[in-house]
């Protein structure tokens, strides 16, 4: 696997790939890659001939400073990895690469609606730097494919409903959340968690579980949240959001939507995990 640091080798590789008639899938993420970002590879591979990935630690969208600095940077382990899942091109640009003229300057990307509340809510800005940051990478790659996890719900239709309303030549795939045994979400964040509150992690997964089981059962909405909250707090979380919205635009579930996701978003000690499950309801 070859690694490029710069929009210039990055285009001239891509273009071969193009040249000799190649599908380019690509995959953007922040690095510290697990089981989760490999998945996101495998698939592109079983739909491309060339799949790019890129690791960008994008400060335009950590709303907290500190939680930017923090972020685990690993990328020789990261190269490792991905070259063994056989990705043919990593695109690893610094700051200054992606944001020579400063990130104050930088034109922005808004996307209404989808990315207010949820994720959105608790961390403003956040979905302003993605979709920038997106667009950009977009841009630079020129894919046919661009691969995102289903973990991270509200970012894809956010992606989504950015690559429509724009017209963007790309044709967006969503892959299912990888996760460890017991249920819990891989996450480059779980290596915050120490041994203790780790046992603990997977309480979110199954507060989401027991929520899409009481709404099958007939429960109310607002007494199965209220309650979900609570369950979290017992389960050693502290809750910043868990909801019900229609998978297909988050917009707010009400009575008689069948077609649902929960999310939910919640510290333990000093991680921020979140996790959602799409379903049907019976
Ligand atoms: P990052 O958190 O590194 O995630 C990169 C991609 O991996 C995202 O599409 C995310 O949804 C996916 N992913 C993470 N954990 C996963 C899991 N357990 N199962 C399946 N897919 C998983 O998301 C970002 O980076 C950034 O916001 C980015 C899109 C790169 C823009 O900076």
């Amino acid at each position: 696997m070859i690694t490029v640091h710069t929009v210039a080798e990055l285009r001239e590789h891509v273009a071969n790939a193009r040249r000799s008639g190649q599908r380019v899938g690509f995959v953007p993420t922040m690095g510290n890659l697990h089981a989760g970002h490999i998945s996101l590879i495998d698939r592109a591979r079983s739909e491309c001939e060339f799949v790019v990935a890129s690791i960008f630690v994008n400060p335009l969208q950590f709303n907290d400073k500190s939680d930017l600095q923090r972020y685990p940077r690993t990328l020789p382990d990261d190269q490792q990895k991905l070259a063994q899942a056989q990705c043919n091109l990593l695109f690893a640009p610094n700051v200054e690469e992606m944001y020579p003229n400063g990130q104050e300057s930088q034109s922005i990307v808004h996307v209404p609606v989808v990315s207010e509340g949820l994720c959105g809510g608790s961390r403003p800005g956040h979905f302003d730097g993605v979709s920038t940051v997106v667009t950009k990478l977009f841009n630079q790659v020129l894919a046919d494919k661009a691969f995102f996890g289903e973990k991270d719900f509200q970012q894809v239709a956010v992606i989504r409903k950015m690559v429509n309303d724009l017209c963007m030549p790309i044709e967006v795939v969503t892959v299912p959340t990888a996760r460890a045994e017991d249920g819990l979400a891989l996450s480059s964040r779980n290596g915050y968690l120490s041994t203790e509150e780790r046992a603990l992690a997977t309480g979110l997964y199954q507060t989401l579980n027991d929520v899409i089981a009481a709404l099958n059962a007939g429960a109310a909405l607002n007494s199965t949240l209220n309650k979900a909250e609570q369950d979290l707090e017992k389960r050693g979380f502290k809750p910043d959001y868990i909801e019900v919205r229609r998978s297909k635009d988050l917009a707010p579930a009400t009575t008689g939507d069948d077609e649902i996701v929960v999310l939910g978003a919640a510290f333990l000690g000093s991680a921020r995990l979140i996790d959602n499950i799409a379903v049907t309801l019976n």
